[in-house]
């Protein structure tokens, strides 16, 4: 195999925009990029230059396996949240930009408490928590998955951040590794898609990323009703509740907040205008 950047470039365009993919220019150029461990603005400057067979190679696999709807991320093995970059595999969900706002929404909630205990539950990729401990360096986080492969990329993405002795990562089914322990905040982007909605998604999340992390049961409020039902198997019930929802979820888990004791409720928008966030506190705190 022998071709000039250009040339290779152009191949992969058609080879994308073949397969259906929306921005067949864009990706081929950062999946190229990417494999050669370049800037897309040195592609540009350098397009007459002959990478080597092998690099070719390489970067042929990877358009291949993107036309066939493998998400991006899981081909370079890396997806930015937070401005910090987190390892990412197949084995967890890659995490997407509106959750930054459960992020942003913890920290300004919490910033400046001492010896902030806080539970992250359904990890994956450790994103949320990894977050929530480099930018509260005073806390400790606490962040639960029932899936042991996700945990292993998580406790990865820990070190890679330095926050491995603030991070504590435990197996097991929401608060069952947690039982008794007190917390003052818990966070949880939990899987909330329902089960007819999950046929219906895009072919790269459908196909490729774990069902584990996606599926809420039939109305997709399962992990809602366990988590705030279950809030009674820890010590105390947390000063905060911060949860991401699905499309037209809010009501629904705002009101199961209110049902376990959590009077004062909000609701955050993400850039879309969609209510993303919940936020509840029990009545009479600000
Ligand atoms: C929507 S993903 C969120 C991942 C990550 N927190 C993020 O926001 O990118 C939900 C996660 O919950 C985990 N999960 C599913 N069922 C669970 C359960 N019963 N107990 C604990 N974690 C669970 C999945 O393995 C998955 O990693």
């Amino acid at each position: 195999m022998s071709s000039t950047i250009k040339e290779a470039l152009q191949r992969a365009s058609f080879c994308l925009q073949r397969a259906g993919c929306g921005n067949p220019v864009g990706e081929a150029a950062a999946l190229l990029a990417a494999s050669l461990g370049v800037t897309r603005a040195w592609l540009y400057a350098h397009g007459e230059e002959k990478p080597e067979a092998a690099e070719l190679q390489h970067y042929f696999a990877w358009v291949a396996r993107r036309a066939d709807g493998e998400p991006y991320a899981y081909l370079t093995g890396e997806k930015e949240f937070m401005s910090l970059s987190f390892l990412v595999t197949p084995a967890v969900l890659i995490p997407r930009p509106e959750t930054e706002l459960l992020v942003e929404t913890a920290v300004r909630e919490l910033k400046g408490r001492e010896n902030l205990r806080i539970l992250d539950l359904g990890t994956g990729s450790g994103a949320v928590a990894i977050s929530i401990a480099v930018l509260l360096p005073e806390s400790e986080v606490v962040a639960v998955d029932i899936s042991p492969a996700a945990l292993h990329v998580a406790t990865q993405n820990a070190a890679r951040h330095g926050v491995t002795n603030r991070v504590r990562f435990l197996a097991g089914d929401l608060y069952a590794p947690v039982c008794g322990e007190r917390f003052d905040a818990i966070v949880s982007n939990p899987p909330y898609i329902s089960s007819t909605d999950i046929e219906t998604l895009e072919r790269d999340v459908k196909d490729f990323e774990p069902r584990l992390a996606l599926s809420g049961g039939p109305d997709g409020l399962n992990f809602y009703r366990r988590l705030t039902a279950e809030l009674a198997l820890l010590a105390a019930p947390p000063a905060l509740l911060l949860f991401e929802v699905g499309y037209r979820q809010s009501e629904a888990v705002a009101a199961l907040c209110y049902a376990a004791g959590y009077k004062n409720i909000s609701q955050l928008n993400d850039l879309a205008g969609i209510p993303r966030i919940i936020l509840a506190k029990p009545a009479g705190t600000a």
